[in-house]
């Protein structure tokens, strides 16, 4: 670890990382969002930076402040807005890092006046699906290097070699989320998949890791990219 620290290894790269979590409304006074405090991902902006990339970073509703040395920050509210910022930023960029809790469902209609309680009827929301950003730019001809985030309760790896697959990833970071690990949590552990197997970065504090997942990213972005 000590070895990555301070070492320009992304230096003269364009990185977009996302972060935090989506909202959705529901009405003008509500909405459905996730329990992403964004922390992870902006530590990887961070490290980023410190590696010397050009960092942008797409926020969701968070409370953090930018971190030193990244670049340019865009804030965003819904999953919707959130595809658009990244589409845009990562036009012309080398590597996109998406730590963003990218809410998968909204709802089909927003109110446009705060809905009211009815005789104690039971409420129905409908929801649609949301668009997936990794997807979309994994579908593009010329795209940057992609890299995801599956946090996982159960199943970790099946899952998480899934999404590296069926999102046509060059490399997914997977947690287990839960036991004072993940979402919410000062800490966390990931493991990495990519074509050349699977790289264990134990648990340690979020800025700790952001540094070992982007020596990681360097490393396999030089070999594949470089
Ligand atoms: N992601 C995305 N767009 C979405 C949903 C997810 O870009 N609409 C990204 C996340 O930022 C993350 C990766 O895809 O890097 C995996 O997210 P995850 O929620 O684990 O995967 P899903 O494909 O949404 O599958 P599910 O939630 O059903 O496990
Ligand atoms: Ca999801």
């Amino acid at each position: 670890l000590a070895a990555s620290f301070g070492k320009p290894v992304l230096r003269g790269l364009k990185v977009v990382v996302s972060a935090g979590p989506t909202y959705e409304d529901i009405d003008p006074v509500r909405f459905i969002g996730n329990r992403s405090s964004g922390r992870m991902g902006f530590a990887v902006a961070e490290a980023a930076a410190q590696a010397g990339a050009e960092v942008t970073l797409v926020a969701g509703p968070v409370s953090l402040a930018t971190p030193q040395g990244v670049g340019r920050r865009v804030d965003v509210r819904s999953a919707a807005q959130m595809r658009d910022a990244v589409v845009d930023a990562t036009a012309g960029a080398d590597i996109y890092i998406a730590a963003a809790a990218v809410g998968d469902y909204r709802p089909a209609q927003v109110a446009d006046h705060k809905l009211k309680k009815h005789d104690g009827a039971a409420l129905e929301l409908s929801l649609a699906e949301n668009p997936d950003i990794l997807a979309t730019l994994a579908a593009q001809t010329v795209r940057p290097f992609l890299v995801g985030f599956a946090a996982e309760t159960h199943d970790v790896e099946r899952y998480a070699r899934d999404k590296l697959k069926r999102k046509g990833l060059d490399m997914i970071a997977a947690n287990q989320v839960g036991g004072g690990l993940g979402f919410e949590a000062a800490d966390n552990a990931l493991t990495l998949y990519g074509p050349e197997g699977a790289i264990e970065l134990p648990r340690a504090s979020k800025t700790e890791l952001a540094h070992q997942l982007v020596a990681r990213i360097a490393e396999r972005y030089q070999a594949v990219r470089g």
